[in-house]
């Protein structure tokens, strides 16, 4: 249960998916990334009676204010992860759908909701789990893997020059006393790195965990490729993503699988959001859409 009203998420390119992933109004769709229902409800729009929509989510909570905010039965809300996808889409559409949509990385609701333990500056515990009902959080992260897995982790998820650094500083601060918080992370990193510029020096670090926590690199992998198994001919791959880790991810998937033949990728180049639409949510600007049509 929600104590608070919840914060909702602003969909990204919300038009320019509609374009890109609708070819058919009566078809069946998948959003893999439903949040709190953004998308899926600009897809339910654009489709007539007889069209369908899967919303997918691995977090319970964002499900539940999704559900009560679009009523629909051309809906269904399911929880689930990417690495499942494939057999949801096989199990409730038998493999034959028009479109599947990705919207990665983390969402408002999920940053900005109480007990959430996402966000650098806040006093709350680290959790960072989106789907709430798993047990790995950013706590036993943070306090127990060891020197090595952590700079590890901090390097190749964060793209963190200081990952030794930052990880040296956590083992030796832990040994005084377990790092619990948030903002008690965020703090003992500025320390050590200073602060400069206008990104907070723990951006990288917090990325990291909160990739390390959910997995999110081999289930992004698993989520695209059961994603494609599911897609009839036509049926389309749209998908958003936030940073570069990310989008080479996308960009290697698709271009295997254009040179394997099994599909055209649409978009050479990949979309990016307006001026305007950055202005009026700055979240949105590093924003990137790849789209590829299964053959
Ligand atoms: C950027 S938000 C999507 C926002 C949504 N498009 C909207 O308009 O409200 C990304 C969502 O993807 C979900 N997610 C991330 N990784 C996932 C995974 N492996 N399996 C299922 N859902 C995942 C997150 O829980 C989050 O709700």
């Amino acid at each position: 249960m929600l104590e608070v009203e919840p914060v909702i998420h602003n969909p990204v390119m919300p038009e320019e998916v509609i374009l890109f992933l609708i070819t058919n109004k009566k078809g069946l769709y998948v959003d893999a990334t439903t949040g709190t229902g953004g998308h899926s409800k600009r897809i339910l729009e654009a489709l007539d009676s007889q069209g369908r929509l899967l919303s997918i989510d691995r977090d319970p909570l964002a499900l539940s204010v999704a559900g009560s905010r679009c009523k629909d039965d051309r809906q269904i809300l399911l929880k689930g992860r990417f690495s499942e996808l494939g057999e949801i889409i096989h199990r409730n559409y038998q493999g034959e759908v028009d479109g599947v949509l990705f919207d990665l990385g983390v969402s408002m609701f999920q940053l900005k909701s109480p007990k959430r333990g996402f966000s650098f500056t806040s006093p709350e515990r680290l959790d960072m789990r989106m789907d709430t009902e798993q047990g790995l959080d950013a706590y036993e992260v943070v306090n127990s893997y060891t020197e090595q897995a952590l700079e590890e982790l901090i390097r190749n998820y964060g793209e963190e020059p200081k990952s030794k650094r930052i990880a040296r500083a956590i083992v030796e601060r832990r040994k005084r006393k377990a790092i619990e918080y948030c903002s008690e992370l965020s703090d003992l990193i500025s320390s050590i790195t200073g602060f400069h510029g206008r990104t907070h020096p723990a951006t990288r670090t917090f990325q990291a965990l909160r990739m390390e926590v959910n997995g999110e690199i081999k289930e992004l992998r698993a989520g695209l490729e059961g994603a494609l198994r599911g897609l009839k001919r036509g049926g389309r791959l749209c998908v958003i993503s936030y940073h570069s880790l990310e989008d080479r991810e996308v960009k290697k998937l698709f271009r295997e699988s254009e040179r394997a033949s099994i599909v055209k990728i649409m978009t050479k180049k990949p979309i990016r959001p307006s001026e305007e639409e950055i202005r009026h949510n700055r979240a949105s600007r590093s924003a990137k859409m790849r789209i590829c049509e299964r053959l």
